[in-house]
């Protein structure tokens, strides 16, 4: 039998696609940025999402990272100087995309996931975490509001006092507590998780796509608008916080590689 050959369906070179046996790939690939995700990948990976949702030949979606790096989160000079402008612009749409995606996907997230690095994880139907991942969603301390609904979804998840150490301080948890919380399906070496991503992609291209649609969209449902509204609320909000004064010292004083000063904001 021919082994088919991998289609590339990438855009940029910051992000990689491709489908293999039914499975599309994406995978960040900004390394020397840590994968952090400018406007740019926002739009290639909102246009890889949906060419998935509507190519036959795609049954579900796998996103990776590096190894020793998930993602950073956004592009921090992209906040100060192409901040989204407007409900259309490439992160919001990125964010609908994945939130609605009616297929299977599955992440596998190894080393930081900062900010939408973890909040994207919210709306994976499977995550497996190297044993070296940790996830933080720190938009406090960059002046700014959750995003990707997860000031609805991380309460529902951990409940509130977690959330709040987690949304409030910032703090960062590891793999452990994703895995006790239920944020992610199990943890494995760094060097096996896109590998397991990949056989478990592989599990549920092989069972009827139209039965995992629909128990996808049942299990959704209770959350489904509560998510649209709560996400278009929360990004009116940090759309006006980006602005802001305490975000642009945040934003400026990582650039700078200094400590923010807020004692004025
Ligand atoms: N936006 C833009 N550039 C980023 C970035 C981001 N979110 N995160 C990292 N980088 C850049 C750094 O500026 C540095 O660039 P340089 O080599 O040109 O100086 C490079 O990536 C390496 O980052 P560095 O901080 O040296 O790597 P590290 O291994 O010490 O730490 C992180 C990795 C992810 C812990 C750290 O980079 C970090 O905290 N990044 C910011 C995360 C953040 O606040 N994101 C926004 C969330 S909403």
């Amino acid at each position: 039998m021919n082994t088919p050959t991998p289609i590339s369906t990438g855009s940029i070179p910051e992000i990689l696609s491709h489908i293999d046996a039914g499975v599309m790939t994406i995978t960040l690939n900004r390394l020397d940025k840590k994968n952090s995700i400018t406007s740019a990948m926002y739009g290639a990976l909102a246009d890889a999402l949906e060419s998935a949702n509507h190519d036959t030949a795609v049954r579900a979606v796998v996103i990776q990272g590096h190894e020793t790096i998930f993602s950073a989160g956004n592009d921090i000079a992209d906040f100060l100087n192409k901040p989204p402008a407007t409900m259309d612009s490439p992160v919001f749409r990125f964010l609908r995309g994945i939130s609605s995606f009616p297929k299977p996907l599955v992440a596998s997230v190894c080393g930081p996931a900062v900010g939408i690095g973890t909040t994207l994880l919210l709306h994976c139907d499977l995550v497996y975490a190297g044993d070296n991942a940790a996830f933080s969603m720190p938009f406090v301390n960059l002046g700014l509001c959750p995003e990707a609904a997860s000031s609805f979804l991380v309460p529902q998840l951990m409940g509130y006092p977690r959330a709040a150490e987690a949304l409030l301080l910032g703090e960062p948890f590891m793999a452990e507590t994703a895995l006790e919380i239920g944020l992610i399906n199990r943890i494995v070496p760094p060097t096996e998780a896109n590998a397991l991503a990949q056989r478990q992609a592989q599990k549920l291209v092989a069972k009827p796509l139209s039965a995992l649609m629909e128990t996808k969209r049942l299990m959704k449902k209770g959350n489904a608008t509560l998510v649209a509204e709560r996400m278009a609320e929360e990004g009116a909000s940090f759309g006006r916080m980006l602005g802001e004064p305490a975000a642009k010292e945040a934003f400026t004083a990582f650039i700078e590689k200094r400590r923010p000063d807020f004692s004025a904001v």
